[in-house]
Order: structure tokens, then sequence, then C-alpha cells
């Protein structure tokens, strides 16, 4: 399973930040809010990426993440010089993709909680899983509905007046064949390329999966500053809780082996002091802990 992650847009609402770095680059509490979509895509397993950003961000991009080799994963990176839509990342990736089956994740949605990705991607075969979560504004999202059973009947984008509540997020996890969907998808009325069509598409064609997120999953929105401030809030509270980091790619590099304990603290060291590798020599220590139990 490949990962396209789409971190494009010009992030208006978050204007003045966005003058001076890409919304998908602002901090959400102690790292950049790219981090998060990236580690859950590790968690689940994903190694091999594509960052697609506009001309003028992808630069800030590659000096953040590189070849992602850091992490034992590869990333590799695409322009899409206008906002034309999140669907067209299949038509700028379709090299990259190839003849794999690949997610779509967008860089400004921020997960917390729950295994439910990974779950999904390791049991995923064919046809199109996407997810559900109940929001208080469904009508700035893709809206699904359910029937009485709980299948999924319709997807309707940014509806006036949406027929449930179930918002869909931003992580999308498709069979090969989107790639010939994403070709014959139309602009909408405004003059974008919808994800919300490949989802119909699929669900016209009776493979289209939709899973429920959890009530106790957080799934955040950063899009206005008052938000992004909520979002650092609620990492912040939940990992000073726990003493636990949201949306660390090393460590999830670490769990799921993509990186060796010894390369894990090869890039401790090549970090400045600060709370971050702090956090990380702490998690190394506790990896050596757990082996000495195990002996
Ligand atoms: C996009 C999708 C929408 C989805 C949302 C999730 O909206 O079009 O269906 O619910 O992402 O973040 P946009 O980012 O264009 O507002």
């Amino acid at each position: 399973m490949k990962a396209i992650v789409l971190a494009g847009g010009a992030g208006s609402r978050l204007y003045p930040l966005t003058q001076v770095s890409s919304k998908q680059l602002q901090a959400v509490f102690d790292k950049p809010m790219i981090y998060y979509p990236l580690t859950v895509l590790l968690a689940s397993g994903v190694r091999e990426f594509c960052l697609i950003a506009t001309p003028h961000d992808l630069p800030r991009y590659q000096s953040l993440l590189g070849d992602g080799s850091q992490w034992g994963v590869a990333i590799q990176y695409r322009e899409q010089p206008r906002p034309e839509g999140i669907a067209q990342a299949f038509l700028i990736a379709a090299d990259f993709v190839g003849s794999d089956d690949v997610i779509l994740m967008l860089g400004d949605n921020i997960f917390s909680g729950g295994d439910d990705f990974p779950r999904a991607v390791s049991s995923f075969t064919a046809g199109a899983t996407i997810f559900a979560y109940h929001v208080k504004d469904p009508e700035r999202y893709g809206v699904v509905e359910f029937d009485r059973t709980g299948k999924a009947i319709s997807i309707e984008e940014k509806p006036q007046h949406p027929k449930s509540s179930y918002a869909v997020p931003g992580v999308y996890v498709y069979d090969n064949s989107v790639l010939d969907i994403a070709k014959a998808v139309k602009p909408s009325i405004r003059g974008e390329l919808e994800i919300t069509d490949i989802n119909l598409e699929y669900l016209r064609l009776g493979k289209l999966q939709v899973r429920r997120l959890s009530r106790g999953f957080a799934w955040l929105d950063a899009g206005t500053s008052t938000a992004l401030h909520e979002a650092s809030s609620y990492i912040e509270a939940i990992e000073r809780r726990q003493g636990v980091k949201i949306g660390c790619p090393e460590e999830a590099a670490l769990v799921r082996g993509f990186l060796s304990i010894a390369q894990f603290e090869t890039l401790i060291e090549r970090m400045p002091a600060c709370e971050y590798s702090d956090y990380l020599r702490g998690v190394a220590d506790e990896w050596h802990r757990l082996q000495e139990d195990k002996q």
C-alpha cells in the first residue's frame, strides 16, 4: 500500500500565518501539522509516500522531510500548480501509484486515538474504504448518509441541508482502479475535481465501504486560526496527561520496525537538545527496558 499526502492549497483562511509558511507546516502544539497525518500512515505500515504541494511550498517540505530514509521510508514529491481539487492528486501522482493500492491523506487532517486506520489498511482487499465521523457542522464536509441497516446510501459534498451528521475525514483507501476513475471525473461547479465524485463512483459500483470512527477518536480541523489553536491545546492536554506524543513519526517508525534501535538512537543524536529529543530518548530507554524484561 502506497500513500499520497496532499498538502496543496493557499491556506487563505489562516492569513497572515500562511504568508510565511504553508498551512500544513504550521505548528500544532509541538510539531508541524504534516507530522500528524504522516505518523498515522507510518503506524498503518505505509513505507512509500508521495507528497504533493504547490511549487512555491514544495522545497520547504523537501527540506523538512527529505527522502524519508531517516524514518526508514521513501518520500517522493510532486507539484500541484493550481488548487484544482483533491481528486487531481491521482492524475498528478499516477506514475508513483503504478499498479498498487493507495491511501490518499489530506495534510491538514489531525487524528488522535484508536487503531481504526491500521486495521482498515491491514484488512483492505479491494474497492474503496472511507470513514465517517460524527460532527456538529457536517455542511462543511463531504456528508455520508446511512440506511437503517448502517449501509452508506449517499454522499454529498458540502450540502446546505446535510442528510446526516457524519462527515467524511480526509483519509481514503483505494484499490488501483482509482486511477481510471479519477481520469473520468469532471470539474464541479466550484471548478474542482472532487474526491466525493470518486467515492460516489465506488458507491455506484457497490464497492464502497464506510467505516464509522469511534466516539473516543479525535478528528481535528486546523483550517482557521481558532481551530488551529484548539487543535494545539487538545494535543498538548493529551500529551501532558499521558506523557506520550501524538504525531511522532520517529516513534512510529521504531514501533513498526522501519528503524532499528541503533538507527533510532543515531537520529536522536543529530537533533538539538530540546523537549522533542528528550522524549525520543525516553522512548529508546523504554525500548531497552522492554528488551531486558524479555530476556
Ligand atoms: C475536503 C473534501 C471533503 C472532506 C474534507 C475533509 O474538503 O472535499 O469531502 O470532508 O476535505 O477534511 P475541503 O478541504 O475542500 O474543504
